[in-house]
């Protein structure tokens, strides 16, 4: 599928291509006007909706050449995707972690944390599989390794251990899959939230009170203003004694809508990027 490239509302540069995944994938031109002129105004803000960037550092320089200038540089970009960057500027409101370029041996995680544990690779986990994730025995531990060494999505990443919260259930969720909570997706445009929806959306239905969401984006607001990315996306839960806590973040650019409105995301953030 080609790459497609145009001004949306005269105030903004989409790429796009389609990946064939319904909570990724948004129909732009259907929504909104969109223009591809030849003599584009320079200035505008840029964003790539194309999946799972391969080279960010290539796309961002390429993009630059063609005239739209992408709203994250890389290293905005490494900051709001990877754990080891964006942990320390968060740690005081996100499980506490480590992580290893090497698959550690089962005593040097005994001498760092305690059972259980939550494993995933410094950017993702394998597509929520539990085995390769929740740890409750040093078993365990050896098959998420095991797993770890082989799986196509980890095995490049660095290794991540993380203390495993205990999270506010959620009924429904996918048999093997990690157990869906009460968690929520929030997206971020130069400082506002633009948009929010449950995390776990193959669960059953569930939804936050004004109190609790009051109470979960303040949390949110501190990964906004430590990372201090243009698009950010936070993903928070609440914890069984009602604590809410970032699980992770991730660039806006890369992430699925979730359970929230991508018409509504993208109206706010056109709004708010033609008053900038
Ligand atoms: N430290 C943790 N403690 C408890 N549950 C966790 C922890 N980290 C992640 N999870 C659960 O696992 C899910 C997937 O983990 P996440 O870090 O979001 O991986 P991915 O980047 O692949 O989405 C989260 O949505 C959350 O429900
Ligand atoms: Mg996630």
């Amino acid at each position: 599928m080609a790459k497609d490239k145009f001004i949306i509302q005269d105030c903004m540069w989409l790429i796009t291509e389609s990946v064939g995944v319904p909570v990724y994938d948004f129909d732009f031109r259907r929504f909104f006007n969109c223009l591809t002129p030849y003599d584009a105004p320079s200035k505008l803000a840029g964003v790539a909706r194309i999946g799972a960037f391969q080279d960010y550092a290539e796309l961002y320089a390429e993009s630059a050449e063609l005239g739209i200038d992408l709203v994250h540089t890389p290293d905005d970009h490494l900051r709001c995707t990877s754990l080891p960057i964006w942990y320390p500027l968060i740690k005081d409101f996100t499980p506490r972690s480590r992580w290893y370029s090497e698959i550690p041996t089962f005593s040097e995680i005994e001498s760092e944390f305690e059972l259980p544990l939550f494993i995933k690779g410094s950017r993702q986990t394998s597509k929520h599989s539990a085995a390769a994730s929740v740890v409750r025995s040093r078993k365990d531990f050896e098959i998420a390794a095991s797993i770890f060494k082989t799986d196509p999505i980890l095995h490049w990443q660095d290794f991540v251990c993380r203390e495993l919260a205990d999270l506010r259930p959620v009924s429904g969720g996918v048999e093997d899959k990690i157990p869906a909570s009460f968690e929520f997706r929030t997206f971020w445009w130069r400082g506002e939230l633009v948009g929010s929806g449950r995390y776990w959306f193959e669960a059953n239905d569930y939804t936050w009170t004004e109190v609790e969401k009051s109470a979960a984006l303040e949390v949110a607001k501190k990964a906004v203003t430590a990372l201090n990315c243009v698009f950010l996306v936070v993903d928070l839960a609440q914890t069984i004694t009602g604590d809410w806590i970032i699980i992770e973040c991730n660039d806006g650019m890369e992430s699925g809508y979730a359970g929230a409105s991508p018409f509504a995301i993208w109206q706010n953030i056109i709004e708010l990027e033609s008053k900038n």
